[in-house]
């Protein structure tokens, strides 16, 4: 990322800003796209990430075969931008759901969804695919792999047929938790191992397993041949914790928040206009000191945050920093960073525009906007009533101006 360059960009806009490094970005698709064909993978980044059409376009462009979406929100955005084949790694539970999800399966090519219950299957419209999640060690969603596995797609075949069952799916997120190297490669190792024998086991149990989905940002520097496709998501920005699992260097990332010096109380300590409102406060890292890396300064830790403070102490005796200066701190997690900001500044040469988070949030585009959701029998929250809806204007409605000087993003 060239500090330099998006601070400068970010010069005549209030801080705190979320911003880009454009040909970072550019540089990271671009990379993975080469990493996921030389492994004879397919690769379908994890979209959440950015939540953003332009970027969701242009990992399709790079030749992503389709994207993963966590949110109903996201893959209506995703296909909206063109994405004709999506993944949704989220179990779509529940009534409403299950609507938007019939509406989506009429737009696009292709639709799965991974879960781990049958119960869950059942009631996916018929369109729907179905990928099924094992636990590879991250002990969120999924069955254990092995003979637990087999039963549960055993059971999913018989109640919703072998042709919409498509394979396995699993996310080693206990990548983010190792000490050291050593442990991320035996992680995902592990995790290649485990999907590699239970399609093996069901296989042998005459069941076909099309599709093995695995991945994340650190454990893609590692994936072997054998898995058909891959998932990662942090990729495209990068952030501290990346960089400190060795997964992607500080120069690669392209997302940083600038941040301006407000109070310099003690020598060794500064205060930053970006807290939790700002910079993610989920840093699941415990290699990672702090809450983020600030570029060009090795000897500050963003120590603590509250929601519009961020204290920086100096490991030495000063931090050296004036109220007025502005700094770039790259998020320890980028994706919860990102979700935090209604758009994000993307700088190019000569030139800096607003990309809109657009599938921030969990609504369909447009519900709670009255008076178009009232009169079309939507449920408009108290507050939103109180307050003549204001509260509820989707990102992408909130105006700002385009820094481009023609069209673009
Ligand atoms: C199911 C799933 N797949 C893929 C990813 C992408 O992982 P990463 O952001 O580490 O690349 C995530 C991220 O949380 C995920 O939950």
């Amino acid at each position: 990322m060239d500090a330099e360059r998006v601070i400068a960009a970010a010069q005549s806009v209030e801080t705190p800003v979320a911003a880009v490094d454009v040909a970072a970005m550019e540089s990271n698709l671009a990379a993975m796209q080469d990493r996921a064909a030389g492994l004879r993978l397919r690769l379908r980044p994890h979209a959440k990430t950015h939540k953003s059409a332009f970027v969701a376009r242009r990992q399709l462009e790079h030749g992503a075969t389709g994207l993963t979406a966590a949110t109903l929100t996201e893959a209506e955005l995703f296909a909206d931008a063109g994405a004709d084949d999506l993944l949704i790694a989220f179990p779509p539970v529940g009534e409403i759901r299950l609507r938007r999800l019939a509406a989506l399966a009429e737009r696009v090519g292709r639709l799965a969804v991974s879960l781990d219950s049958v119960k869950a299957a059942a009631a996916l419209p018929e369109r729907v695919e179905v990928l099924w999640e094992v636990d590879s060690g991250h002990h969120r969603i999924g069955t254990a792999p092995g003979d637990a596995t087999v039963a549960g797609v055993t059971a999913l075949v018989a109640a919703i047929g072998e042709e919409r069952f498509r394979g396995l799916l699993t996310f080693p997120g206990h990548a983010y938790a190792v000490a050291n190297r050593a442990e991320l490669a035996r992680v995902a190792a592990a995790e290649h191992r485990v999907m590699l024998e239970t399609a093996a086991q069901l296989r042998a149990a005459g069941i076909a397993v099309r599709e093995l989905s695995v991945g994340s940002t650190p454990t893609s520097s590692w994936t072997e041949a054998g898995p058909t496709e891959m998932r990662p998501g942090s990729y495209v920005y990068g952030d501290a914790q990346q960089v400190v699992l060795g997964a992607m260097s500080l120069e690669e990332c392209a997302l940083g928040v600038v941040a301006t010096v407000v109070s310099t109380p003690a020598p060794d300590r500064a205060v930053i206009d970006a807290g939790s409102k700002a910079l993610a406060a989920d840093a699941r890292l415990s290699l990672l000191r702090g809450y983020g890396i600030v570029v060009g300064h090795q000897d500050l830790v963003l120590e603590r945050m509250s929601e519009e403070h961020g204290m920086l102490v100096a490991t030495g005796a000063q931090t050296r920093l004036r109220i007025g200066d502005r700094l770039l701190v790259i998020p320890a997690h980028c994706c919860t960073t990102v979700n935090l900001h209604p758009a994000v500044l993307m700088v190019e040469a000569g030139t800096a525009w607003w990309d809109p988070v657009a599938a921030r949030g969990w609504q369909a585009a447009g519900a709670g906007t009255p008076p178009a959701g009232q009169a079309s029998g939507m449920v408009t929250p108290p507050a939103a009533q109180a307050s003549g809806g204001a509260s509820l204007a989707r990102p992408s409605a909130i105006h700002l101006r385009d820094l481009r000087p023609s069209g673009g993003g």
